[in-house]
């Protein structure tokens, strides 16, 4: 059995690689399962892919495991592909999603919009312990609408629409089924199965 460390301590995107790789034969710890301190990666690339690469190298590098790391956020059409590479941080330093999404907002309103087609991305890179890479990406398209709607989710789902419902109205598996992170997990798992042969 392979085991893999996720570069994330994030118990949902656990859950959500654990579900998609269920049918192979590895092992998903994630960083919150390894005892010691690890320095964090620095994730300062210009694309969600470099990012993600960057990690999966750190980590992989650090815990001696093969390590699959993720790296997704929203781009805007209307404001020039913001937030990008900086969704998660998009309000400063303390960011949390309430002040991201505050931002998000004034910034449509500021350019007397009342919405904007939008995308989410998600690149994904796992390192194996002999250093090799496999990569995968996927997005999500909609519209950015001033209006939230919906409690499930998280991060800018109240105000992404695929159709007439927020990312937020969606169920889980409603999600998985159509989202960034779905889309790159599933493209993972081929590749996967094929690299463990
Ligand atoms: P990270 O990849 O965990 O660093 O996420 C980057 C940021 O992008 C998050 O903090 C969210 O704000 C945003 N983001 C990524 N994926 C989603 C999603 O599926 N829904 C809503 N926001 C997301």
């Amino acid at each position: 059995m392979t085991r893999i460390v996720i570069a994330t301590r994030n118990k949902g995107k656990v859950r959500e690689m654990q579900n998609a790789f269920s049918d192979l034969p590895v092992e998903l710890i994630s960083l919150a399962d390894i005892d010691g301190d690890i320095p964090e990666a620095v994730e300062d690339g210009v694309t969600f892919m470099e990012n993600s690469l960057k990690k999966a190298r750190h980590y992989q590098e650090m815990t001696g495991m093969a390590c699959l790391a993720d790296d997704s956020g929203l781009e805007v059409e209307a404001l020039g592909g913001a937030p990008g590479v900086y969704s998660a941080r998009y309000s400063g330093e303390n960011a949390d999603d309430t002040s991201n999404n505050a931002k998000l907002v004034a910034e449509l309103r500021k350019r007397g919009l009342d919405s904007s087609p939008a995308a989410f991305q998600c690149a994904l890179t796992l390192v194996d312990r002999e250093g090799r890479v496999l990569q995968t990406q996927g997005s999500c398209e909609g519209i950015i609408r001033l209006e939230a709607r919906g409690n499930g989710g998280f991060g800018y789902d109240p105000y992404f629409y695929v159709g007439d419902r927020s990312m937020a109205e969606l169920t889980l598996s409603e999600k998985d089924a159509i989202s960034h992170r779905g889309e790159a997990l599933g493209k993972m798992a081929v590749l996967l199965k094929e690299h463990l042969k």
